[in-house]
């Protein structure tokens, strides 16, 4: 039978690894979904970039013609942050591409229209690697735990802030050094002020509790303070009272069944499995009515971790392309009001 087609927009950290993995890992691939992939082109947004492995052949700079084209069957989109991204993936759903995407800033923002758009149109959009990296915690939000009452969900969901606190503490080292260190391992932003002002964390927070608590939480709903401000000080002052500071998403219901999310630094007592999490790790913590208190453990950031994610959307939504299925389900079925910022 015909291959699947598929276009990935971006090939840096993440996007390089989900390149290799579907150029080399073929047969694998096809025995696992029952149809092969075609990677039938790769945008980016500089051509001289070194990119071992890659046939120049499939890089462009044009992504729009390249989401265009009417014969995709998945558009993999790691290019990150809100524009052109939006218009692109809305661009590829309207052609009866189904999506996957690693983008938590364009989620957190336009989540429920981007659902609603492939909904309509009966495509997937799947986006497990747009929160912890590695960690699957979108698909056990979105299906594994849906029969059952979520209460609250905690953790450490930015493995950047992770590793400079985990730096700061364990080595000694600065801020800045640690910071240098976790842009150079790849798990940092392109732009590091998302990472060390909580922003990202607050992105996927979002993300979390709309899944959680079924309803659209958007990004500047979330209260969110960053690491910026924690002094070496601070983290001696922590070590003293036998607690690590952690940057902590949290989001809960309220007694009036409100959402509240935030994002803060936060004292946790050692004895705590948080404080243990080290490097680029996330944890998160779950708690529902009926399964009781969850964790989720694994690599929050890096390119091979992610990439691991991102192919795990990638077959899923191929072997429903080769189905003729798409299992998308949108994450808004309640109105639950999220509560303003600043109550807690
Ligand atoms: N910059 C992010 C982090 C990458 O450090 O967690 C993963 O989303």
């Amino acid at each position: 039978s015909k291959p699947l087609k598929v276009a990935l927009l971006g090939a840096g950290v993440v996007g390089s690894q989900v390149a290799r993995i579907i150029l080399n890992e073929g047969p694998t691939l096809e025995a696992r979904i029952g149809r092969r992939l075609e990677l039938v082109g790769i945008g980016v947004r500089r051509l001289e970039a070194e990119r071992p492995g890659i046939d120049p052949a499939l890089l462009t700079t044009d992504l729009e013609s390249l989401v265009a084209r009417k014969d995709l069957d998945i558009v993999i989109e790691l290019i990150g942050g809100i524009e052109p991204a939006r218009t692109l993936l809305l661009t590829a759903i309207a052609n009866g591409a189904s999506v996957v995407s690693a983008n938590k800033a364009l989620l957190a923002d336009d989540l429920g229209e981007l659902s609603r758009a492939a909904e309509a149109k009966g495509v997937d959009l799947y986006y497990e690697a747009a929160v912890a990296g590695a960690i699957p915690i979108v698909r056990p939000l979105r299906e594994s735990l849906v029969g059952d009452d979520i209460t609250a969900v905690m953790g450490i969901v930015n493995g950047t802030t992770n590793y400079i606190l985990d730096k700061m503490v364990s080595d000694g080292s600065s801020f800045d050094a640690a910071l240098a260190e976790a842009q150079q391992l790849g798990y940092a932003e392109a732009d590091p002020t998302a990472d060390v002002e909580g922003h990202d964390a607050a992105a996927k927070a979002a993300i979390l509790a709309g899944l959680a608590f079924h309803t659209e939480v958007r990004r500047d709903e979330v209260f969110c303070e960053g690491i910026t401000g924690v002094t070496e000080d601070d983290i001696a002052a922590a070590e003293q009272m036998g607690c690590t500071i952690k940057l902590l998403a949290i989001a809960k219901l309220t007694d009036d069944d409100r959402v509240i999310v935030k994002v803060h630094p936060a004292m946790v007592a050692n004895k705590h499995p948080l404080a243990t999490v080290s490097g680029a790790y996330n944890a998160i913590f779950v708690n529902s009515r009926e399964a009781g208190e969850l964790m989720f453990l694994g690599q929050g950031a890096g390119g091979a971790p992610t990439a691991s994610a991102v192919m795990g959307d990638v077959v899923t939504v191929a072997r429903n392309r080769h189905r003729g299925t798409a299992s998308h389900r949108g994450s808004s079925s309640s109105s639950r009001a999220v509560a303003p910022i600043g109550e807690s």
